[in-house]
């Protein structure tokens, strides 16, 4: 028989676990906090990723390529407190404080400073989630170990609105629970 999932497998605080949950709640610690990073290369730039989750975005991109015909590209993946610094505020500039708290993080509690995070052809466009692209890394994102971190209509819970763009690594083992289960969020999830 399959053992029953450990929910307690890994640390869901530690800024260096797979499965640390940040959120508006629950930033980072500490807030300068730096992954360890490898480099990433993808089609029209190159940026930096944890190796686990570079590994796994590599192997993606490679089957979304050979199924599809049509590359996939990094947009944002990892980013220092520093750069939220510099993100955060450019929202804030073009929408204003309260819009930009619906869909950028305040430095400090990005999970794409965690070096798990990445966002996907796009860093802005919803409709991206209806595209061909976007259903299949909805659909299949997850035998990756990756997760859609901010599902459509789940504002109340996540606090950013739908971004089918940006991905969380959080590993094969956690990301097909979720997928099994049904539950869309770690909040959900782990009862945060
Ligand atoms: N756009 C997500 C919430 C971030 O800034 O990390
Ligand atoms: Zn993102």
């Amino acid at each position: 028989p399959t053992p029953p999932f450990n929910s307690r497998h890994f640390s869901i605080d530690d800024p260096a676990s797979l499965w640390v949950v940040v959120n508006k709640t629950r930033p980072l610690d500490p807030k300068n906090y730096v992954p360890t990073l490898a480099s990433l290369s993808f089609p029209g730039g190159a940026g930096q990723m944890r190796p686990d989750a570079a590994a796994a975005l590599k192997q993606m991109f490679a089957d979304y390529r050979a199924q599809s015909g049509t590359q996939l590209t990094v947009v944002s993946p990892y980013r220092s407190y520093t750069k939220q610094v510099s993100t955060y505020n450019g929202w804030v500039a073009r929408l204003g404080q309260a819009q930009a708290d619906r869909q950028s993080a305040r430095p400090g509690t990005s999970e794409h400073q965690t070096g798990l995070a990445v966002d996907i052809n796009t860093g802005s466009d919803q409709g991206f989630g209806a595209t061909p692209p976007g259903m299949w890394l909805a659909a299949n994102s997850y035998k990756y170990g990756f997760i859609v971190r901010y599902p459509d209509g789940l504002e109340s819970i996540t606090g950013y609105e739908y971004e089918p763009w940006h991905f969380r690594y959080i590993g094969v083992e956690l990301a097909t629970e979720l997928d099994t289960t049904g539950i869309e969020t770690r909040e959900q999830f782990f009862g945060l």
